[in-house]
């Protein structure tokens, strides 16, 4: 293969989205004016980048899962968002709340709590592990979780169903899933919560994923929508690989390839998709759309 010939394609909606954005912007402005006699904490890890966690750790932003540690401190609460009682549990102890849920987690939250107010039962499409979805669980009665066809097959429910979905679900299940259930419920409601920035990245991973012949996935292990995005990447692509950092590409085994698709979960700083970049763009690669 010639290296002329090779493109790279940065996807346009890589990197940060707003809600990460602001998380972050909030957690290293309260680390500079934190009163240093009071502890700062992010309950559980503000971002799923192990860099960005690092570098608020040594700004003094202690990470804690547990809400019994934090007593007359500040307490962060991320992008994901929590359950209406961990807002009171934080300020029951004489706590400073310093709220990043993330506005489109947060009308979720709204969405739920008003509804379920009115009678009806939520159904949540989602990860049921993930913190997003317990947080938004926490603002309903009872509500059902699913992730699958099936799932929504096996609802047996007495009350109207309103429907919403994890902020970073996929789009393809999403509506999987409200076709069967508008179907075999009248008066079910929906709202489509799926956040546009994860619709963007997921619909931008397909396009790119067809150009390709190796797309490269910028990520935390543990972060859902760049696993949602690994696995568009791999259903199209002869051949996906999900990485931390630069560090983990294997530039002789993407000789064996063409061109190479770059695309990055919302919780990616900038500065670690440009060194992906310059790692290949150092192999004599062209680099297009934007970055
Ligand atoms: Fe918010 Fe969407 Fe990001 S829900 S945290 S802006 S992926």
């Amino acid at each position: 293969m010639s290296k002329k010939k090779r493109k790279i394609i940065v996807a346009r909606h890589a990197g940060f989205c707003s809600g990460v954005k602001n998380a972050v912007k909030t957690a290293f402005d309260s680390a500079k004016q934190q009163d240093k006699n009071k502890p700062l904490y992010s309950y559980g890890e503000l971002i799923h980048n192990e860099s960005v966690n690092r570098e608020l750790s040594k700004r003094g932003v202690t990470v804690i899962d547990d809400l019994a540690t934090a007593n007359d401190s500040a307490v962060i609460i991320r992008s994901h968002g929590v359950a209406k009682t961990v807002y009171q549990t934080i300020s029951q102890n004489n706590n400073q709340l310093i709220d990043a849920t993330c506005v489109f987690v947060k009308r979720v939250h709204q969405i739920v709590e008003q509804r379920s107010a009115e009678g009806y039962q939520i159904v949540i499409i989602g990860d049921a592990k993930h913190p997003e979805v317990q947080g938004i669980s926490g603002w309903c009665d009872k509500a059902i979780i699913i992730n699958s066809l099936a799932e929504a097959k096996a609802i047996k429910a007495t009350k109207p169903l309103c429907v919403v979905a994890q902020t970073t679900l996929n789009a393809q299940l999403y509506d999987e899933i409200t076709c069967y259930l508008s179907e075999h419920y009248d008066d079910a409601i929906f709202y489509k919560t799926i956040c546009s920035a994860t619709q963007l990245r997921q619909d931008e991973a397909r396009q790119i994923a067809q150009k390709v012949d190796y797309m490269i996935v910028i990520g935390g292990k543990n972060s859902s929508n760049t696993k949602k995005l690994y696995q568009i990447s791999k259903e199209i692509c002869k051949k996906a690989q999900l990485i931390q950092d630069f560090q983990q590409i294997d530039v002789k085994l993407l000789r064996n390839y063409g061109n190479i698709g770059i695309v990055a979960g919302a919780s990616t700083p900038d500065w670690i998709i440009d060194e992906v970049i310059r790692k290949l763009k150092f192999e004599g690669e062209v680099v297009i759309n934007g970055k």
